[in-house]
């Protein structure tokens, strides 16, 4: 399944979908698209309190609007906040022409 084309999402923005049921993000930062399940590790809830918001102020870290975590964009591990040291879980991803594409 298609979920977007690289060159739609700008650097240092974010974009949330639902693909079976299940609701995920992406972040694109240096060129490269990181995907990760919308499940906050502090409560397993969705981070984002406005669609397509996923990133702190400083569209640094991703930010869990629920408590304030904050997330390192590359790996997902929440360096601040309650889930300090738990991460979030990666979605699995290809990209196919452009396209970013998830089973
Ligand atoms: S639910 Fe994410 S920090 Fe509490």
């Amino acid at each position: 399944m298609k979920l977007f084309h690289i060159n739609e999402l700008e650097e240092n923005q974010s974009k949330g979908f639902t693909v079976n049921n299940t609701a995920i993000f992406a972040v694109k930062r240096d060129n490269q698209i990181f995907v990760y399940k919308n499940d906050c590790p502090h409560l397993g809830i969705t981070l984002e309190f406005q669609a397509d918001k996923f990133l702190d102020l400083d569209n640094h870290f991703i930010e869990c609007a629920n408590h304030g975590a904050l997330f390192e964009v590359e790996n997902g591990e929440c360096i601040s906040g309650p889930c300090l040291g738990q991460t979030l879980e990666a979605y699995p991803f290809d990209i196919v022409d452009g396209y970013v594409e998830v089973n």
